[in-house]
């Protein structure tokens, strides 16, 4: 994108010498980037997955990236990231690959500033082949910086600027292959905790299996599915059961009823992730910290991440949370969690920017 002439007469063009600052999230089901263009705020939101194919007139090898590369090639689309990680090389070299081309897609300038949200993983490899990706691609040439995703996403969660990099507070972060939490005192981490066991795909798994259950074995879905009828139905406020059909095999249809099948999965979820927060993680930080822990319970935790966007998520998990711990804390969410580590990443990198 080039400025025209007339930006030199109009007093509040930026100065188009000074790099953008850019957020980037790259996550296991999702990548979110966030930049300002021409002064507004463009979020891109996509598939963190990759499908290619030989071009029939060159022979040449075609990518394809994100919900295109889901629908069109959903058996062979692969989704390279665990954890928000390249856990080998050809996993690294896949990364690379979608992160290549959803950059040159969406034009991200390469004279930039880019902050990357990462997870809080002990997986030194898998951290290695990230910085690998983030530091082989054309972006972030002016600056390249990475801060822990659940910092990140608690920024917009607490305040329209960065109030959260000078609080001591909790954060949790419920992704789709982990649930991260992390105490942070003016930025530093304290007692991180990862787990496996509690996530998002897992909560997919689950609902395919009860929707089996439910229709006495009729209906089989696939994991897409589920997270579709997941992010599309899951409420703590307003659910309602919601009606699918699908074909059978020797031709006609069958209309089936989603009903607890889609909320007893979330419902545990849950009661699970209290479980690990509660007796896992808080129980190591007021062992190791116990004044900041005192602190940070005081004040609101923050929880972002994909699956903090369930209505009334934050509200139940305050209550069981509270119940757990025999006393009263409070949960705050940015408007959009699923966003709000691409755009915790973002403001950092304009401060970032205003430095260099
Ligand atoms: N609106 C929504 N309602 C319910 N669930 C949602 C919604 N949006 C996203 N999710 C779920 O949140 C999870 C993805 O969250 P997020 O984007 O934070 O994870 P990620 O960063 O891609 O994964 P990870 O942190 O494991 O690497 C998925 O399970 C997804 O289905
Ligand atoms: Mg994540």
């Amino acid at each position: 994108m080039s400025d025209t002439d007339d930006d030199a007469f109009d007093g509040s063009a930026e100065n188009s010498d000074e790099p953008t600052p850019v957020g980037v999230k790259l996550g296991s089901t999702r990548t979110v980037i966030q930049l300002l263009r021409d002064g507004e705020l463009d979020t891109i939101r996509t598939l963190t997955c990759l499908a290619t194919y030989d071009d029939p007139i060159t022979g040449t090898e075609r990518v394809l990236y994100g919900e295109q590369a889901a629908q069109e090639y959903p058996d062979t689309v692969e989704f390279m990231l665990r954890s928000g990680l390249p856990e080998d090389d050809a996993r690294a070299e896949l990364a690379a690959k979608f992160f290549t081309e959803l950059i040159r897609a969406q034009n991200i300038p390469e004279d930039s500033a880019v902050v990357y949200a990462i997870p809080t993983i002990d997986n030194e490899a898998g951290l290695e082949n990230l910085t690998e990706v983030i530091e082989g691609s054309p972006i972030g040439q002016a600056a390249i910086r990475s801060f822990p995703e659940s910092l990140c996403g608690s920024i917009p969660a607490m305040g329209d600027g960065l109030e959260a990099i000078d609080e001591v507070f909790v954060s949790i972060n419920m992704g789709s292959t982990n649930l991260e939490a992390c105490a942070y005192r003016h930025g530093e981490q304290l007692a991180p905790f990862s787990t496996g066991a509690v996530t998002g795909s897992e909560v997919d798994r689950r609902i395919a299996n009860a929707v089996e259950e439910e229709t006495q074995g009729r209906v089989n879905i696939d994991l897409t599915t589920a997270r579709e009828y997941k992010e599309e139905h899951a409420s703590f406020v307003d659910f309602e059961p919601f009606t699918d059909v699908i074909q059978q095999p020797g031709g006609g249809s069958h209309e089936f009823t989603v009903n607890r099948g889609l909320m007893d999965p979330v419902d545990e979820y849950v009661d699970e992730a209290v479980d690990e927060i509660a007796n896992n993680f808080l129980s190591e930080l007021a062992n190791t910290h116990m004044k900041p822990y005192q602190l940070a319970l005081g004040k609101p935790i923050a929880l972002t991440g994909g699956m903090a966007c369930i209505p009334g998520i934050a509200e139940e998990f305050e209550v069981r949370l509270s119940a757990e711990l025999s006393r009263d804390v409070t949960v705050v969410t940015a408007d959009r969690p699923d966003l709000a580590a691409a755009e915790g990443a973002h403001r950092i990198a304009e401060r970032i920017a205003e430095t260099l």
